[in-house]
């Protein structure tokens, strides 16, 4: 019998979660493979981690280290450690890992230094900026990383900008959007609009959650006080991460958002029903990576409260606009008055994981 491979897909985080999930569908019917889903235990709660393998149909993991939170050093280290252990008794013949979370990083490190194939999905991207903790996470990986699969050319020419041997990088496309749109269907039969009596009825949805925003009270009374002018412009929905609605807590702002009719605060959302969510928007305000990708894919204009993006194709041809606090107010009245429209983007097609499945056989000389 012809050999089988083991693949171990690496995944921590929530949206790490949606990028493996096509690649571990694709990989499922092939005789030759075996994938393993590694899930590190960042994410625990139901809400940010199982609720997203049911909906994406991933399997239970084969292994969860259980590193749980911590600090940035902690996580860091505690999956390396763990990892290692792992692959010391399990052996895979690839390790894949995704994104830029903690994890990335640590399981790429454990990998290679074991010498075992490791590959990068949704590599080279940059935000040149080195404060932004996943930017430090993307260079470590991407430096030893053996495989190097890139989302778009300015990918590529970031990586190529770097000295990292153009032989190790592959274009595949954007992995997001494969998730997308293998779940729309389902994504366009959600009632989360009903329920939440937003059909018909135009909407802004807020996300945040990255430390430069959330983090100090200063920053998070701005934001707040922003919101609340929003508000009075367009009703707000409001799904809260885990670390936001623990700093709105702890500064004690929850309240007045709370008691403001025109936004509405929401546990974090499944997959389907915020993507929902978003698709019906008439806007959405954001600091996180992966809905600038999303929204860009579905219209719907997006304003990024951050000074740069690691994913500029959302600038350049999609509906992404990056906004300082400043020009919030005023920028949302403009997208308030722009037509909505939607983009196509190279590559974004629904078909990485089946190029990223090539770039395996590739490895292991089957093609
Ligand atoms: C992490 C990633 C970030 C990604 C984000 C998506 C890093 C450096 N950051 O940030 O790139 O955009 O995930 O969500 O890897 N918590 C819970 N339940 C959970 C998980 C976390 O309550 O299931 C709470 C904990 O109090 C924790 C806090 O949320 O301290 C932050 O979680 P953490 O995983 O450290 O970072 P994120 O902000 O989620």
């Amino acid at each position: 019998m012809r050999k089988q491979f083991t693949i171990d897909l690496v995944a921590a985080a929530r949206p790490n979660f949606m990028k493996i999930a096509p690649l571990w569908h694709a990989l499922a019917k092939r005789p030759w493979a075996r994938a393993r889903v590694i899930h590190t235990g960042q994410h625990y709660d139901y809400a940010m981690s199982q609720v997203f393998f049911e909906e994406l149909g991933l399997p239970t993991p084969y292994a969860n280290l259980g590193v749980g939170s911590g600090s940035h050093g902690q996580q860091t280290g505690r999956v390396l450690e763990a990892f290692e252990a792992h692959l010391v008794k399990e052996r895979p013949d690839l390790v894949v890992v995704v994104g830029d979370v903690n994890a990335t990083p640590a399981a790429a490190l454990a990998a290679v230094k074991l010498h075992i194939p490791t590959a990068h999905l949704e590599a080279g991207l940059r935000s040149f900026e080195r404060t932004m903790p996943e930017e430090i996470n993307r260079l470590v990986t991407d430096t030893i990383c053996d495989h190097l699969w890139t989302p778009s050319e300015d990918a590529d020419m970031n990586l190529a900008s770097e000295g990292i041997p153009m032989a190790r990088v592959t274009r595949v496309g954007n992995i997001m959007i494969d998730t997308l749109l293998m779940l729309l269907p389902r994504i366009q039969k959600e009632d989360i609009l009903e329920k939440l009596g937003l059909w018909g009825k135009g909407y802004a949805v807020v996300t945040l959650h990255r430390p430069s925003n959330v983090d100090s009270q200063e920053s998070l009374k701005l934001l707040c006080e922003l919101l609340l002018k929003a508000s009075q412009k367009i009703p707000l929905v409001f799904p809260l991460h885990p670390r936001t609605r623990a700093r709105l807590l702890e500064f004690g702002f929850m309240d007045v958002l709370a008691k403001k009719d025109a936004i509405r605060l929401l546990e974090p959302q499944p997959y389907c029903a915020f993507m929902r969510l978003v698709s019906g928007a008439r806007i959405v305000v954001t600091d996180s990576g992966g809905v600038q990708e999303e929204t860009s894919y579905l219209g719907t204009p997006c304003l990024t409260l951050r000074d740069n993006t690691e994913r500029p194709i959302t600038l350049s041809l999609g509906t992404n606009r990056l906004v300082r606090r400043e020009t919030l107010l005023s920028e949302l009245d403009s997208a308030l008055d722009a037509q909505r429209s939607k983009r196509t983007i190279p590559l974004w097609d629904g078909k990485t994981a089946a190029r990223v499945v090539q770039q395996i056989e590739t490895v292991f000389s089957l093609s």
